[in-house]
């Protein structure tokens, strides 16, 4: 059988993204042009100059996307995009680009939902033969999103967990910088990461234990952990009053405590599937934040402890990035199931 190929499109944040991909899982192309330079003075995503960047970036990553897979457009299939959740204007940029692209060539297109592509990512990334089984958990921790979530098929999904408040990886940004990491080559986050492995055992020892919030709740809290943190640091005198040996230790207790909560809610999260008879095999690791080796090692530990099997996406597909997008339109595709060029965004969208 010849394969069918997937042009998409995403924009739903602050990443411009398109992607080639096909359906014997073969990536073509996957390109992401960033704007994380352009919201850092104002502490995230600014929804107008967001706007404006993915307007400026969209032609140029498509253009890259279709002659780094050496194709024409006219060799495309098919053309995906996201549409939503994600910010109103931000998704129109590539639902207009997407729905334009379509019509003028007489392409089917399909509509698909972010958080879906996100949880199905590891079943473009890995063979079948080494796939998760449905039903598996994802967790989906990032800048956008700190996400529990049950796949029960490709188009079954249910959120066991999210945050109450701000998402886990900008609370690692916000305790970066109150320690006052570097932004170095990956951010504050990374160096944060970097700077609490270096704690000695002492170090650890005399750190204070953070609380976990919500304890029994099926929601994440991490700005009531970057605010501990923030008011711990403050009543030390602040963070110049504090020596090196001390700051490695906060670092380390508050990777901990983040990580922690990690675990809690999917301890609870299988009692959760135990009890309805959902024998869960594996759990999908994903997102930005799930490059920390230390948050890494943590869960492999946790989920072998509990029988499961573990799934780290590579990071260039677990964050924001198009390719997801077409793979979670294949199966759409391939069952002839498009969507009108008339159908709307859907900013708010539940999965
Ligand atoms: O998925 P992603 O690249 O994009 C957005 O969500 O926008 O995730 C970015 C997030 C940032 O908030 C950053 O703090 C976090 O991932 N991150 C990390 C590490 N590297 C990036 N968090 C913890 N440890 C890291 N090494
Ligand atoms: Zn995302």
């Amino acid at each position: 059988r010849r394969a069918f190929t997937v042009l998409a499109l995403e924009s739903s944040a602050d990443d411009t993204c398109a992607a080639v991909v096909d359906s014997f899982r073969n990536i073509l192309s996957n390109v992401v042009i960033k704007q994380h330079d352009l919201h850092e003075t104002f502490g995230g995503i600014h929804p107008t100059v967001a706007i404006e960047a993915h307007q400026r970036n969209m032609p140029r990553a498509i253009r890259t996307a279709l002659s780094d897979a050496r194709l024409s457009v006219n060799d495309v299939d098919g053309i995906a995009y996201t549409r939503g959740p994600g910010i109103g204007g931000c998704l129109s940029v590539g639902s207009n680009a997407a729905k334009n692209i379509a019509a003028a060539l007489n392409k089917p297109m399909v509509g698909v939902h972010h958080m879906q592509a996100h949880a199905l990512t590891p079943l473009l990334t890995s063979p079948p033969s080494d796939s998760p089984e449905f039903p598996y958990l994802t967790i989906l921790v990032s800048g956008g999103h700190t996400l529990l979530l049950l796949a029960t098929s490709l188009t079954k999904f249910r959120i066991l967990a999210t945050t109450a408040d701000e998402s886990i990886g900008r609370a690692f940004d916000k305790v970066g910088r109150i320690l006052e990491m570097q932004w170095g080559t990956h951010g504050p986050a990374a160096s944060l990461e970097h700077f609490a492995s270096l704690a000695l055992p002492e170090e650890i020892a005399k750190a204070p234990t953070f609380p976990r919030p919500f304890w029994k709740k099926p929601a994440f809290s991490y700005a009531s952990l970057h605010s501990t943190v923030e008011r711990h640091v403050h009543s030390l005198g602040g963070v110049n009053n504090l020596d090196v040996s001390a700051r490695r230790g906060l670092a380390h207790a508050f990777q901990k405590s983040a990580v922690d909560q990690l675990e809690d809610k999917l301890s609870q999260a299988l009692l959760w599937c135990a009890n309805r008879s959902v024998d869960v095999r594996g759990v999908v690791v994903s997102g930005g934040v799930a490059s920390n080796q230390y948050l890494r090692s943590r869960l492999d530990i946790f989920c072998s402890g509990q029988s499961l099997r573990t799934f780290f996406p590579p990071v260039l597909l677990c964050t924001d990035n198009a390719a997801m997008i077409a793979w979670a339109s294949m199966h759409r595709f391939l069952g002839q199931d498009h969507d009108s060029y008339e159908i709307e965004l859907r900013p708010k969208w539940s999965i």
